[in-house]
């Protein structure tokens, strides 16, 4: 039955890759077996990334992505294609988040975020898009967030792109499932990681916690392993369009 979660012989690139949970996703992406390329801007972080896979035995290499910029996204596609290697599962998982109440948000801040989350997520499904279409297969994964779901404060920008990522993915799902591509959004709650965990510490933010997630703490990178595997993998071969909520009950309040 476990052979329905192998990667083996695929080929993943994840955007964001070098920190996070997207550096948590290329690991977990390599243990079931998958070929990672890991994609994003500082370099250094990505050859980390790189580094562990190899570490555990699996095959990586890195590429620099801005996923703002048309010519960096071509680039980085034309490597791959130079490298003779066909993506089968793309996840895009770059994103900033922003933070402002909405009245005093400066327009460039929001035209980043939009940017950088929703038309980045877009143009990268555009771009690889194209090759699965021509492949007449593929699997694309959106991280998207419980922000997309629910309104939450200082987030306008951020809850726009999140939401517009499920609904990006609901469309493609329509569009592209003639050609055998499935693509569906994982939507995280809060996850500990480098940018918000001092933030966690904090009086409010444990407040946060208390009042907000039901199970009563934030997760941690290892409890999205087994959903990106899931998503990425033929154990989800009847999911299209969806979006998987993983964010300790959240969005159920
Ligand atoms: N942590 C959470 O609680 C949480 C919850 C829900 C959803 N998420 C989502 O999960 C994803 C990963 O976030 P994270 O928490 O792991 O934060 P993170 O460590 O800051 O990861 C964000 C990644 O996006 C990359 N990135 C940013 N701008 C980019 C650009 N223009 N082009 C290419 N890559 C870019 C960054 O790499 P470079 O700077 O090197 O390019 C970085 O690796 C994001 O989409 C975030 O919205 C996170």
């Amino acid at each position: 039955m476990l052979e329905v979660f192998s990667l083996k012989k695929k080929v993943a690139l994840v955007t964001g890759g070098g920190s996070g949970l997207g550096r948590a996703m290329s690991l977990a992406l390599c243990d079931a077996g998958a070929e990672v390329i890991v994609t994003g801007r500082r370099i250094n972080k990505l050859e980390n990334v790189v580094e562990e896979i190899k570490v555990k035995g699996g095959n990586s290499f890195s590429l620099a992505l801005d996923v703002q910029d048309e010519t960096s996204i071509k680039n980085c596609l034309d490597e791959v294609k130079s490298k003779k290697k066909n993506i089968d599962i793309l996840i895009n998982n770059s994103g900033i988040s922003g933070p402002s109440w909405a009245v005093e948000q400066k327009v460039e801040d929001w035209d980043a975020v939009i940017n950088t989350n929703l038309r980045g997520t877009f143009l990268m499904c555009r771009e690889v898009g194209k090759t699965m279409i021509k492949r007449k297969k593929g699997v694309i994964v959106n991280v998207s967030s419980v922000a997309g779901m629910i309104g939450i404060q200082k987030l306008a920008a951020y809850s726009s792109s999140k939401g517009g990522i499920i609904q990006l993915t609901k469309t493609l799902s329509q569009e592209w499932a003639k050609y055998g591509i499935r693509i569906n959004a994982l939507a995280p709650g809060y996850f500990l990681t480098e940018i918000n965990k001092d933030y966690f510490s904090t009086e409010s933010g444990k407040k946060m916690i208390e009042n907000h997630i039901p199970l009563n703490r934030i997760g941690v990178d290892s409890e999205l392993s087994g959903a990106i595997v899931f998503l990425a993998s033929d154990a989800s071969s009847f999911m299209t369009g969806s979006t998987l909520v993983i964010d300790g009950g959240q969005s159920s309040l």
